[in-house]
Order: structure tokens, then sequence, then C-alpha cells
């Protein structure tokens, strides 16, 4: 039987799964965009994909009806939990986190089975994997490396840690030995995101929100109190670079990759310097600093620096938006524009 040949993303109605639709729909020659969230997809995006299925990565019967119907090329497992919403439930966290990971590598599995051909699959993973032991630790660290402090204080950062040795295991080690003594055909590929600042969307559950939360809240006139302080710095990205990102890892040739997870970032800066950029666009805005206990600890297990030296090595990586334009050319302007 003939069955149709899909991209699939997990998650999609997240503010990473709209910005990679909106990419993919945009590239000729693509197969096809199938997506999968619990909460269906936002009507402004459906006439951008093929089939919206509302469903859970955790109901194991509807991930094998999507491998019997269609053919699955590349899977964007994007569906978390976030670090914040995860703290709040952390058992949960791990069922949709984990256990719904290593759902979606079974399907992978099974549909290069089928096809014989290796499956791509995507997976973000974050700067929450870092665990910086304490602020002074954190402050003199140089650009920290993929495989340096990975010892993560949240359930969210445990999570993702385990799901990009998981995919690693899939796609190098996995060998059923009842079965087929093969390697699976997962071709696996992690990008750690340090913070992601979308000018068009706002994340729900993350640590890292009180920088496009700041922004947003600005350009709508109304007040924010941030949740870290002033000198809280971790990295970020501009999300148009964090989708490139993606596409370019599930892009790049097989051989030339040397690791199956990358560190990707732009430019880090402390929140108080957010807030005077975002002042000096929105003078009226009205930001105080209010920390909270539990999420200002998060945020500063987290380093301040991410090395993406290997990405840049292997793949060609490099983030188009700096600092500069990330804030003047792209967030500044989109969101002006978008509450005027
Ligand atoms: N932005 C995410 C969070 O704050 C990090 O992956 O949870």
């Amino acid at each position: 039987m003939m069955r149709n040949k899909v991209i699939l993303i997990t998650g999609a109605n997240g503010e990473v799964g709209h910005g990679l639709i909106n990419q993919l729909s945009a590239i000729k020659d693509m197969p096809p965009v199938m997506v999968l969230d619990i909460r269906g997809l936002d009507k402004s995006m459906e006439s951008k994909v093929y089939e919206t299925i509302v469903g859970d990565i955790l109901d194991n019967g509807l991930l094998e009806t999507l491998v019997s119907e269609y053919e699955i090329v590349t899977i964007f497992h994007l569906a978390a939990l976030l670090s914040t919403h995860s703290e709040f439930r952390p058992e949960a966290a791990h069922r949709v986190n984990v256990q719904g990971t290593v759902n979606l590598l079974q399907l992978a599995v099974e549909q290069s089975r089928i096809s014989g051909r290796p499956v791509k699959f995507i997976f973000p993973s974050s700067v929450a994997v870092y665990g910086m032991p304490d602020i002074a630790t954190k402050n003199a660290a140089p650009p920290v490396k993929e495989d340096e402090f990975t010892i993560p204080t949240t359930m969210y950062g445990i999570n993702k840690l385990y799901g990009e040795h998981t995919g690693r295991y899939y796609t190098h080690h996995y060998r059923q030995l009842a079965d087929v003594p093969q390697r699976s055909g997962v071709d696996f590929r992690s990008l750690r995101f340090p913070g992601l600042i979308s000018a068009t969307t706002m994340p729900t559950g993350g640590t890292s929100d009180y920088a496009p939360e700041m922004l947003h809240a600005a350009a709508k006139g109304e007040p924010y109190a941030c949740f870290v302080r002033p000198d809280t710095a971790i990295p970020f990205m501009a999300m148009p670079d964090a989708i490139r990102a993606l596409l370019e890892i599930a892009d790049a040739p097989r051989e030339r990759l040397t690791r199956t997870v990358y560190n990707v970032t732009s430019f880090s800066l402390p929140a108080g310097e957010i807030a005077d950029i975002v002042r000096s666009a929105f003078p009226s805005a009205q930001i105080t600093f209010e920390p909270h206990p539990q999420r200002q600890g998060i945020v500063d297990s987290w380093c301040a620096q991410m090395d993406d030296s290997a990405a840049q090595r292997d793949w060609g990586w490099k983030p188009e938006y700096d600092l500069n334009r990330a804030f003047h050319e792209y967030l500044i302007p989109t969101i002006r524009k978008q509450y005027t």
C-alpha cells in the first residue's frame, strides 16, 4: 500500500511549532506536515499543514495508527512540559518528557522497519540540562561546552538530558537481540537551545519567559514584575534563528556530525540589561524586579553562556540575530506593530 510521506511535528501548537510550520510551508518540495498536539492547532495555522491530529504522545494506540497510515520521514518532537510547569508537576513532566519521547523514538524504529529507511528525529533540548553548582562558578565559567556541568537541578533538565542520551542510544546502540540484530534506523539529532524569544508568540511554563514577557508587556502598555534579579544572566536566541537551526541540523549531512547533541546560542545578557533595552524602546514601560525564589533558583543553575563551537565547526551554525539585530531589527519593530 502506498502511504503518504509526511513530516511529523509533535507539540506543534507551541511557539517553536508555529515558527517551524511557517518556515516549512514556505519551502518547496518538502513532504507535507502532519501535526500532533494535545491542544489541536490554532485556526490561523491550519491552512499551512496537511493534517492536524488532536492527541496525546502517551497514547500508544494513536501512535501505532500513525505509523500504519503514513510514511513519516522526519519527526520534530517538540512536545514537552517546560521547566517551571515541570516543577509544579514533576511526575507528569516525567511521563510527557521521558515516556513521550521514548514512545516517539519507538514510532521512529517501527517506521524505519517498515520503510527500510532511517527516520530523522529532531529533538530540541535546552540550557536547562546544565546545573552550575553555585553563582560564583556560573559567573566565572567560560562559555560551557556540551559535556560540562551536566548535572541539572530541575525535572525538565533531567528529562531533556535523558532524552538526549536515549536518542543517542537509539541511533548508535539500539539492538533488539531477540528480534532484528541490526541497528535501528533512527537518525537522532538534538540541539540545546538557550532561552528563545519570539516577537509573535508567547512561551508557556518556561523559566526564561521573563525576557519575552517583559517585552510584550511593555509593548501592550502593561506593568511587568520580573521574577528574577536584574543581575541574572542566561543565553538567549531570537526565534527565527532557532527555527533555522532546527532546519539546518535536520538537513546536515550525517557524516559531518560528530555528536548527536549540539549547543546553539546567540547572545547572553542580564535581565536588568534587557529591561534597559525595553525601556529605551518603550519609554513608558513599568518594569519592576520581584524575584521568585524557586524560579530564581532555576535560572541561577543554568549557565550564563553556552559554547556552540562544535555546531559552528560541524555544520556551519551561525546565528543571524546577534543582540543588536535581535532587539532592533526583529523583536522591537515586530512587537510594536503587533500591538498598535
Ligand atoms: N525556555 C525553556 C524553559 O524556560 C528552556 O528550555 O523551560
